[in-house]
């Protein structure tokens, strides 16, 4: 999708499909008033348009609602759409992101392969920030994850064109829309590697598009197999890999930028990269483990986030790590019962080999840290106790320390993807303490999965700022929106994004 960014009045802008935002006026006080849309926007010419049918209440704005106009006589536009977002005081930059995304999904079944949105305007929305939600959003509508359908038609959009008013400040707007051009790009890069089937993308393959990526963006990358797993001592991550005919892949990512401070933080991008999860020997039900393809969206989110750290160039050091194997069942797998010894010395006592992603996250934090990493973030599918807990709906968000979680709150607001906290805290160490070693890697019962498993991973982080991300409800969608295709969400990337360029400032 190429994109394009105007100052123009809209009155003789030629398009395939123009495309205007509009709230629902309606108040709860009267509710059998007809109240009409407000379109946002002050152009002339669409302001003012008569439409009755704005005025018959048959469209009420509500989010996500379109009505088409075919050949509008007061503007040169082909056809104009206008979409909704719902009740006026309620407009955030999230409902923009969606509206933008449904104008794309309207235009691709259509074959419409040019839309120009018009960057919306309202009371306290900030111009460049919608600009910005806008491209955005149209980048997430845009993905179709049919890869692989021998009757594929690309339907995706050519060109996707944002009008700001001609009174716009060009050079923040400019700015803005530029960096939604880039987190749309990660975003959706993430999802193409989340969408690829565990055939096709082994740890080996993960490796060599992190590194082409790398290469593309000019980033240093190192992807290293067994041998130096070995060499590291990494007996947990091994201990995962070890039943796999596919060799598995320590990913290593630096961005270093000439101008950061010497003495400024170091962050630590870790990801769990398991590209098939069968659970090994304590073996999956078969129904819905096709799903277990995506059981490397926290590591596809960090190189999606690597990639558009690249091109945004915050001053900061960032290091991305990523963990990358196969859980299979096999003579060579690991059992109940195994202790490994990690990296840090730390004997763990595998209760249960489905939960692999904190065996092989475990290697990969401390890495981190050797690696020199001041500030430590990993993202991970990694409990079903997390969808119990928060649904498909929030992902879950663990801290050790007060400062970092703050700076992600923040990294929030931005991004506009929602975490909820849970968490971290001594009483729940008692699950996970083993009688032969150090640790067992479940809790044991099925109560507070989700944070036993963090606490397990703050087993090796220690006393480092960290931050974990469980990712396992909301990393693939099952059902489609009016906004987003089903399947790859591409979740976290421009939350950890916003989180990394937050330690610039
Ligand atoms: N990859 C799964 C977690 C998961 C579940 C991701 C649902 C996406 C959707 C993880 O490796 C796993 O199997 N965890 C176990 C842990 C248990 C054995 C303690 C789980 O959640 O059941
Ligand atoms: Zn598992
Ligand atoms: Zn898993």
């Amino acid at each position: 999708m190429k994109t394009e960014l105007k100052f123009e009045a809209l009155q003789s802008l030629p398009a395939e499909l123009l495309v205007v935002l509009a709230t629902d006026a309606s108040t709860s006080k009267d509710k059998n008033a007809v109240a009409e849309p407000v379109l946002l926007t002050r152009d002339a010419a669409v302001a003012s348009a008569d439409k009755p049918v704005l005025k018959s209440g048959e469209f009420t704005a509500s989010a996500c609602e379109t009505l088409l106009f075919y050949g509008p006589p007061e503007l040169k536009a082909k056809r104009l759409l206008i979409v909704g977002v719902g009740k006026s005081g309620k407009v955030s930059l999230t409902e923009i992101r969606k509206a933008a995304g449904a104008a794309v999904r309207f235009a691709k079944p259509r074959s419409i392969r040019h839309v120009t949105f018009v960057v919306p305007e309202h009371d306290g929305l900030s111009l460049p920030a919608a600009a910005r939600a806008a491209v955005e959003g149209a980048f997430v509508g845009d993905f179709d994850p049919d890869t692989y359908k021998s009757d594929r038609k690309d339907r995706s959009i050519e060109q996707f064109t944002v009008v700001a008013p001609v009174s716009a400040d060009k050079k923040t707007v400019e700015a803005a829309f530029r960096e939604g051009v880039i987190l749309g790009e990660s975003q959706n890069f993430t999802r193409a590697l989340v969408n690829e089937p565990g055939n096709r993308l082994t740890p080996t393959v993960l490796g060599q598009r992190a590194a082409a990526m790398c290469k593309e963006q000019g980033l240093p990358c190192e992807v290293h197999s067994t041998e130096k797993i070995k060499e590291l001592k990494m007996g947990a991550f091994w201990a995962v890999a070890q039943g796999s005919d596919e060799p598995p892949a320590l990913i290593v990512m630096r961005y270093e930028p000439k101008d950061a401070p010497k003495d400024g933080p170091v962050l630590a991008l870790v990801g769990k990269g398991i590209t098939f999860d069968t659970g090994g020997i304590s073996i999956k039900p078969s129904e819905g483990m096709e799903k277990m393809k995506y059981d490397m969206a926290g590591g596809a989110a960090m190189i999606g986030a690597m990639r558009a750290i690249a091109q945004l160039k915050p001053k900061v050091r960032v290091i991305g790590i990523v963990c990358s194997a196969e859980n299979m069942p096999s003579g060579k797998a690991y059992r109940p019962g195994d202790v490994a010894i990690a990296m840090s010395g730390k004997a763990i006592e595998v209760l249960n080999t489905d939960a692999e992603g904190r065996m092989v996250l475990a290697d990969g934090l401390h890495y981190a840290k050797q690696l020199g990493a001041t500030h430590l973030i990993d993202a991970a599918t990694l409990t079903g106790a997390c969808v119990v807990a928060l649904g498909m709906v929030n992902a879950g968000v663990f801290a050790n320390d007060e400062a970092s979680y703050e700076h992600f709150q923040k990294a929030l607001e931005i991004s506009g993807e929602k975490f909820w906290r849970l968490p971290v805290e001594d009483e729940y160490r008692e699950m996970i303490v083993s009688h032969i070693g150090d640790i067992t890697n479940t809790g044991g019962s099925r109560y507070g999965g989700a944070i036993t498993a963090a606490m397990f991973l703050k087993e090796f982080v220690d006393e480092t700022p960290w931050l974990h991300l469980d990712i396992a409800g909301v990393a693939w969608m099952d059902e489609q929106k009016p906004w987003i295709a089903k399947g790859p969400s591409g979740v976290a990337v421009r939350s950890i994004v916003e989180w990394v360029r937050s330690y610039e400032k």
